[in-house]
């Protein structure tokens, strides 16, 4: 009788033995193995560095050669780009570019997460309930393809907005503002402080002060090293897909490249200040009226003729 029970015991535990292997083994193929063999051969990502090179060539960045131009001390302390304007530079200087704009849009997604901003941001444009009217054009898959959406941060969550197209919805400096206290730019908001973001020097009085947005003001903030980091991908969130806007600012590049010394001459005048934008830099440029936009290249008999 108890020879006969220990028998069964032991065949019983001996098939669930066999069965878990079996499923482990199962398990391993279908979640990890299969999915490599799918998607490994067939699924060419573009890396962080094409996807900025390809923004940059493409026209896509006013923001982020803006963001250049407001900050060049701490992009070239922290990322080591050099302070000269992308679209009159020479290639390898181009190329130091994109390395370091790239690998703080990559710094920038890893904050995003750490700080669990996709708790509250969803990177998603729904095809439903007219989203498309307030945030942009409904994402589309191809958007997503790319190494800088691995894993992407759709989310579910969104106790704040969707910032899937967030590049130039705000400033650098609207954000730097909003992440000191978010009520300093949206009275009422119950996104947190991410104050660590910004550098305010003599940062005390601004936290609790009678009037914050005096105090805040009269203070002269910078990102700090993260601050910069997500501010430029804030910036990048959607830079590839906002048609209407770009036309007139591509025109403008299209001019600066066909007169390289009257846009290094008109960069020169603005001065080392820092605060020169893109668009700052050109109206002051003498021979900005786009009328004499052929007269130009053809003094300068432009090479490229990228324009024609
Ligand atoms: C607790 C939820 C919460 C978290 C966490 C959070 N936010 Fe927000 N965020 C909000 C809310 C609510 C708003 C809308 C009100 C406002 O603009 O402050 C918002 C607004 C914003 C906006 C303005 C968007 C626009 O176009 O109006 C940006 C940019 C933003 N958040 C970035 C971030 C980043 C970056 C992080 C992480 C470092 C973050 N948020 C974390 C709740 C959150």
């Amino acid at each position: 009788m108890a020879s006969g029970g220990r028998a069964i015991h032991e065949k019983w535990a001996f098939i669930f033995f066999l069965a878990g292997i079996g499923f482990f083994v199962t398990g391993t193929f279908i979640q990890g193995v299969l999915p490599i063999m799918v998607l490994g051969g067939t699924s060419k990502m573009k890396t962080k560095d094409q996807v900025v090179a390809e923004g940059f060539y493409k026209m896509q960045f006013p923001e982020l050669i803006q963001l250049l131009a407001m900050y060049p001390n701490l992009w070239k302390k922290y990322y080591n780009v050099p302070d000269q304007y992308f679209y009159t530079s020479p290639p390898a200087v181009q190329k130091q570019i994109i390395k370091g704009v790239a690998q703080a849009i990559s710094d920038g997604r890893w904050i995003y997460m750490a700080e669990g901003c996709w708790q509250c941001h969803s990177q998603f444009v729904r095809p439903v309930s007219n989203e498309s009217a307030y945030y942009g054009h409904v994402s589309v898959p191809s958007e997503y393809d790319n190494t800088l959406f691995l894993p992407h941060l759709f989310g579910t969550e969104r106790k704040g907005p969707d910032l899937i197209r967030e590049a130039g919805k705000k400033g650098a400096e609207w954000h730097l503002a909003h992440f000191v206290n978010p009520q300093y730019t949206v009275p009422g908001s119950i996104m947190p402080r991410f104050a660590k973001f910004v550098d305010l020097k003599d940062g005390k009085p601004v936290l609790t002060p009678a009037n914050p947005n005096d105090a805040y003001a009269s203070l002269n903030p910078e990102p700090t090293k993260y601050g910069l980091a997500v501010i430029t991908y804030l910036e990048w969130l959607g830079s590839w897909y906002r048609p209407r806007f770009f036309d007139e600012w591509r025109k403008e590049v299209q001019e600066e490249q066909q007169n390289p010394q009257a846009m290094q001459a008109a960069m020169m005048s603005a001065g080392n200040s820092g605060n020169s934008s893109p668009s700052a830099s050109n109206s002051n440029n003498p021979s900005s009226s786009s009328s004499s936009n052929s007269t130009n290249s053809n003094k300068t008999a432009s090479p490229s003729g990228a324009s024609q």
